[in-house]
């Protein structure tokens, strides 16, 4: 979702603005726009579309001689993408950009409005700079202004803000949403994701909630509630500026799918040791109390989940109940004091799943985060952390955080078999070390052969509608796989248990639709080659992914697409991989924006 850069130094800003801007792309955003100082005034360019438009615009004002300016790049929530409703917004005192949601805007708006101003966009964030600028023009002095601002104004927020007077200097607060700042060599860059500076640096401090940091060239202060200093510790971002570009490949969709077996290695090898297993930070005394495991995470890392439960319920034969984050609050979950909520997701800023952490927290039940960017919201609030070591994921769709997410999950489950007996500890340290050797060998032998994914990939790619049919974990991994295609490939996909078929959707099949069928679990081959014999009768054209070796009758489906083998229980690595190559190849082909699908955002920190 939207993006924030911010840089005070002794060069150029707009170069670095947009730079960082560019860094932002991934997030998701429909419109973009700047703010900066030009001899003691304050002026903005903002454009719907693309960057390049902006940059187009921003060359026909001709903007050369600045060094201080802040960036955004804004996904809508509050009125439609347009050039008025794109950020900074503000008055010709104060200028601001904001990433979040300001939840009593409304009555702020009429406040204003009877206090003379007039509004000229839809945007919520007009009456959070408007209301500063009430405050400024009283006060005169920034911070204060600020503070008075915050009293009233609810919501979230990551803000960057430049003042009239003030020439050099960004104001960065932030409430619920990520934004740091990060001092370089040439000056200081305020962000809301350090990939959008790693170019430039690879240090940030962190902006706790309360504070205000002003960043201008000589460096970064912070001023807390009280108005006192604070002192800060300094942070190294672990994340690295290649794992950001596409290094050679055509998007980083397919270059973070090559980076799977990497990612799985760098996650898991660290956390085995001598038959030992660690999970996150949680001591195996807080692992042997838990009774049941409830998981709440969205999207991708909701298919992890149900993947989840599959291996911690038949490796451990410990309950898991995996909800839909943004379902969580109001089913009213029953969650016992020896339970344990698990909330997975790549970014740890997903609004929804941070909205169910805290429901577990507030009641009383104890967390366990499976996160991948360090710092995050979710890896802060939980109780406990497990990082997946994946690097920055720069494609909206997600793949190898995915791939991440189900290493923990498999490495908790063989964990809890050993703390609960189910398992001998000889078949728990082979099944480790597939996990940790084989799995990341098989996804490589995938890599290989990712032709026969494109061939596939091309031949239904001009569809409209395809179904997914699995049972069991295959039936998990339907959802995931009809997701990736529908995401960026513009398919409709409906992921089905195969069983269920015939109780209704089978009507759907008609001559010519496309089928995919998973199998690589044994115990439902016999059963899903029955169900793969129903919709051929119906006239469906079948793709098989089906782990190698298992026995199919010849001429059972129309494409078969053989997954390297592995441990049965690690198979949906492999299938993971698999499909993930046919999304993109049909995406790809299709001529669609693979990292950038319309209508979607990287982070999802909106309700
Ligand atoms: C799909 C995808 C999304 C995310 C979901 C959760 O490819 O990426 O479904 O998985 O928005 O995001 P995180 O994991 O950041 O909480």
């Amino acid at each position: 979702m939207c993006g924030i850069i911010g840089f005070s130094g002794t060069e150029n800003a707009v170069p670095k603005l947009m730079q960082g801007l560019s860094a932002l792309e991934y997030r998701g955003y429909d419109s973009a726009g700047v703010a900066y100082f030009e001899n003691g005034s304050l002026r903005f360019v903002k454009e719907k579309g693309r960057l390049d438009k902006l940059q187009s615009k921003i060359n026909a004002v001709g903007v050369f001689d600045t060094t201080c300016g802040i960036g955004h790049t804004r996904w809508a929530t509050h009125g439609a993408p347009s050039d008025v409703n794109s950020h900074p917004h503000g008055t010709e005192n104060v200028l601001i950009v904001h990433n979040g949601i300001i939840e009593n805007y409304a009555q702020i708006k009429s406040f204003l409005i009877s206090k003379g101003y007039v509004f000229k966009s839809d945007t919520d964030t007009e009456t959070a700079a408007k209301l500063i600028d009430y405050h400024f023009t009283e006060i005169g002095e920034p911070i204060e202004a600020v503070r008075k601002a915050l009293n009233t104004i609810e919501g979230s927020y990551a803000v960057a803000a430049l003042f009239s007077g003030h020439e050099g200097k960004i104001f960065a607060f932030r409430k619920d949403n990520p934004l740091i700042a990060a001092p370089s060599l040439d000056g200081s860059f305020i962000t809301s994701d350090i990939s959008a500076v790693l170019k430039f640096t690879n240090k940030y401090y962190e902006i706790s909630e309360g504070e205000i940091a002003v960043a201008d060239k000589d460096g970064i202060t912070f001023v807390s509630s009280e108005g006192n200093i604070v002192q800060k510790e300094l942070q190294t971002a672990l994340w690295s500026v290649d794992k950001t570009e596409k290094c050679g490949f055509e998007h980083f969709m397919i270059k973070e799918i090559h980076e799977e077996p990497e990612a799985l290695v760098r996650t898991l090898s660290p956390l085995v040791y001598e038959g030992n297993i660690a999970v996150g930070d949680l001591k195996d005394d807080d692992l042997r109390q838990f009774e049941k495991i409830h998981i709440v995470a969205c999207g991708t890392a909701y298919h992890a989940g149900l993947i989840g439960k599959v291996a911690i319920e038949s490796l451990a034969r410990l309950n898991v109940n995996v909800y839909y984050a943004s379902e969580f609050r109001y089913i009213n979950p029953i969650l016992g004091e020896n339970d344990l909520v698990i909330a997975i997701s790549q970014s740890g800023e997903t609004a929804d799943t941070l909205a169910a952490l805290r429901l577990a927290k507030l009641k009383g039940v104890r967390t366990l985060a499976i996160v991948n960017n360090e710092g995050s919201a979710l890896a802060r609030e939980a109780y406990s952390v497990f990082y997946t070591k994946a690097g920055p994921e720069i494609s909206v769709a997600s793949t190898k955080a995915y791939h991440v997410q189900l290493g923990a999950l498999y490495l908790i489950a063989l964990k809890f078999a050993g703390i609960k007996g189910t398992l001998a500890a000889d078949e728990i340290s082979r099944l480790t070390h597939a996990l940790v050797n084989d799995v990341p060998d098989k996804i490589r032998e995938t890599l290989d052969h990712k032709s026969h994914c494109e061939y596939v990939a091309k031949k239904y790619m001009n569809v409209k509608n395809m179904f997914f049919i699995g049972r069991g974990v295959d039936r998990a991994q339907c959802e995931e796989a009809a997701l990736k295609v529908k995401e960026i490939s513009y398919i409709h996909c409906e992921a089905y248990a195969a069983g269920e078929l015939k109780h209704g959707t089978i009507s759907l099949i008609e001559d010519g639709t496309p089928v995919v069928a998973i199998i690589t679990s044994m115990t439902t081959a016999d059963k899903m080659i029955s169900n793969i014999e129903e919709v051929k009768a119906r006239g469906a054209r079948v793709i098989l992914f089906v782990t190698e070796g298992l026995s199919i009758p010849s001429g059972i489906a129309n494409d078969i697409i053989y997954l390297s083998k592995t441990e049965e229980i690690f198979m949906p690595f492999i299938c993971g991989t698999s499909t993930q190559l046919m999304a993109y190849y049909m995406s790809l082909n299709l001529g669609h924006d693979v990292d950038k699908p319309r209508n979607l955002a990287k982070s999802v920190t909106v309700e």
